[in-house]
């Protein structure tokens, strides 16, 4: 799929192996539970108020939340995409109901105005997120949504270290300013509560295309 996509469209080459490397694992971690699960449920409750029926779930890893999406909400389409083989592999395994698609944020392969809704979970951070808010603006129709939702560096040593690492987290303000930037409209953001607690604060983020 990266043969002739520019380099800046790409997901970062690094990342996506270790996800490859990591993907046969992912499920199984303990992780899943305890703390991506309140932003998967966060995810689906504004789906929900929103009546979203053409959903694209974007670094949907292996797949458990696009596959939630179908199971509880049956909107008339859901995508999945990710530009991990490996995870992708998983995905498949989970589902048929979901159209997954090898793909980074960055350069989704679908047209124009094709969603009502973006979602994302835990991946946000990967992202090169001014292209990607550009990117999730082009997919939506005018009044679509995207639904952001992620934990964040708990304390400032983490963030530290995480600025070694290849993944940055944005402040609630910093995703506010880039959103708006990008032609969205922040409607609400609020705390996603995991198991851990003030150990992994997350957040989640509700924004309208204009
Ligand atoms: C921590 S996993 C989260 C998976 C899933 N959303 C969840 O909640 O369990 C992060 C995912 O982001 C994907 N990813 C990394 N960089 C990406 C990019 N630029 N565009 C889209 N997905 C990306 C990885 O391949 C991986 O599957």
């Amino acid at each position: 799929m990266t043969a002739n996509v520019p380099i800046a469209k790409r997901a970062r080459p690094a990342v996506v192996a270790a996800f490859d490397r990591i993907a046969r694992f992912y499920d199984a971690a303990i992780l899943q539970r305890v703390a991506y699960r309140p932003n998967h449920d966060a995810v689906v409750s504004e789906l929900r108020s929103g009546g979203a029926q053409r959903v694209l779930d974007v670094g949907c890893g292996t797949g458990i939340l696009a596959t939630r999406i179908w199971r509880d909400l049956r909107p008339e389409v859901i995508y999945g995409c990710d530009p991990s083989s490996g995870m992708l592999r998983q995905a498949r395994q989970r589902s048929r109901d979901v159209r997954w698609l090898q793909g980074s944020a960055e350069q989704v392969p679908l047209d124009d105005g094709a969603l009502d809704a973006v979602v994302t979970t835990e991946a946000f951070q990967f992202f090169d997120q001014p292209a990607a808010l550009n990117e999730f603006f082009r997919l939506l129709e005018p009044g679509g949504f995207v639904v952001i939702a992620m934990l964040t560096a708990p304390v400032s040593a983490v963030s530290v270290l995480t600025r070694l690492a290849p993944a940055r987290w944005p402040t609630r303000e910093r995703l506010r300013r880039m959103l708006e930037d990008a032609g969205f409209e922040v409607h609400h953001q609020h705390p996603v509560r995991p198991l851990l607690g003030p150990l992994s604060p997350g957040f989640a983020t509700v924004a309208v295309r204009r």
